[in-house]
């Protein structure tokens, strides 16, 4: 496959885009097509893809009037830490495929922008590299089969100034993400998991028709034997925060909290792991109610705008995941595409804020919803 991490040949008018559906629409003149599909798609028939937007759209906010609430703080704490926003840059992988900047140019308009990054295990630029310009960095991990290059990048993460680690949970294998083996989609030769070994690096760009390379060498350096014994094993590993990014049942949730997590991300993995699998925002009040005070509970899957982020707030979340946006944000105009897109969610966000009658996120979290989450609509009744 051609090399695509190349800086965009036509450059974006920033200031045109407007929304976030003005940043997909042009990120997706300008990214090659199976790039594109390696981003933008879902497992199977991309059911689980499609109800995290069907399920945001059908909840509706019941905002407050009259509270004198001009200009609203968006600010809060994640894992003790300050951040201008109730936002985090989710991890993912390779980011290099549509920018040269990938993780380095991510971790700085994050920075600006005052939220956290999520350096992906999978990263296309090494972890050093990317803490040079960043602020709050955490380190995202899968389970590898190579317990010592695992631990290895765990220390390294610590020693660069990673804060807290996120482990994934739910992927014991990767979801069927047809798109990619329709592409028969492989990583271009400059672009690979610098993480992980040469020999991980040479299968993710070995392409093979039918097959996605990237499946492949996942299922190559992936430990199927993950379980809840291998966090207790990470918990006396290390004494950073831990955070378990993948819960949808409460009862997950519960048992990570018991092992010691500091938070947990009620995800489905962006619709990309099993389809069919319940949207994060359906459980989120579910999964909320059934840990304590003292873990926070975060979301992802499907936000794209600060109403979107406000209902994750009012449901029980601390914070609100942004995957595929920023990767567009970055495929259009590097730090500053990605800074556009933290920009806009920061503006809605406020305006969103502003008209609900809330001044801060702590009001936010008691504005009253309609629609699907049943259990939050009791409380308001
Ligand atoms: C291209 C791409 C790569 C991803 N890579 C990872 C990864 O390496 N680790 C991980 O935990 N999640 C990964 N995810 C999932 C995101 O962290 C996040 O859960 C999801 O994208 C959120 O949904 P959204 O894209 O609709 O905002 C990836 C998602 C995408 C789109």
């Amino acid at each position: 496959m051609r090399p695509v991490a190349e800086a965009p040949a036509v450059s974006t008018d920033l200031e045109a885009l407007y929304d976030l559906h003005d940043v997909a629409r042009t990120a997706e003149q300008r990214v090659p097509r199976p790039v594109w599909d390696f981003i933008e798609g879902g497992s199977g028939q991309e059911g689980s893809l499609r109800a995290n937007r069907t399920v945001l759209d059908s909840v509706f906010l019941v905002p407050r009037v009259l509270q004198a609430s001009a200009q609203p703080n968006t600010g809060t704490r994640l894992l003790g830490a300050p951040v201008a926003l109730p936002l985090v840059v989710a991890p993912m992988a390779y980011q290099r495929l549509v920018h040269p900047g990938g993780e380095v140019a991510v971790g700085r308009a994050a920075r600006a922008a005052g939220v956290p990054f999520v350096v992906p295990m999978l990263s296309s630029v090494p972890v050093e590299r990317i803490a040079e310009g960043a602020g709050t960095l955490w380190l995202q991990l899968y389970w590898l089969r190579d317990r010592g290059l695992l631990t290895e990048l765990v220390d390294r993460a610590k020693a660069a100034g990673c804060a807290a680690l996120m482990v994934t949970v739910d992927v014991p294998r990767m979801g069927r993400r047809l798109r990619d083996v329709r592409n028969a989609f492989a990583l271009p030769e400059d672009v690979g998991a610098v993480h992980l070994t040469d020999a991980d690096m040479l299968a993710a760009q070995h392409q093979v028709p039918g097959r996605s390379a990237v499946a492949s060498h996942t299922r190559q350096s992936f430990d199927p034997a993950f379980d809840w014994s291998c966090l207790e094993w990470l918990r006396s590993h290390t004494d950073l925060p831990i955070v378990v990014k993948g819960v949808l049942d409460p009862r997950d949730a519960v048992l990570a909290e018991s092992l010691g997590a500091h938070a947990v991300v009620v995800s489905n993995h962006g619709g990309r792991q099993l389809d069919g699998a319940v949207p994060g925002f359906s459980v989120l009040p579910a999964v909320r109610e059934a840990v304590s005070e003292a873990c926070e509970v975060w979301v992802d899957g499907g936000f794209r705008s600060g109403v979107d982020v406000l209902k994750a707030l009012a449901s029980g979340a601390t914070a609100a995941l942004i995957g595929r946006p920023v990767l567009w944000g970055l495929a259009l105009g590097g730090e500053d595409g990605v800074g556009k897109v933290l920009d806009l969610l920061r503006d809605e966000l406020e305006d969103a804020l502003a008209l609900s009658g809330c001044a801060d996120l702590k009001a936010a979290a008691g504005l009253g919803l309609m629609g699907e989450l049943p259990r939050r609509l009791e409380r308001h009744e």
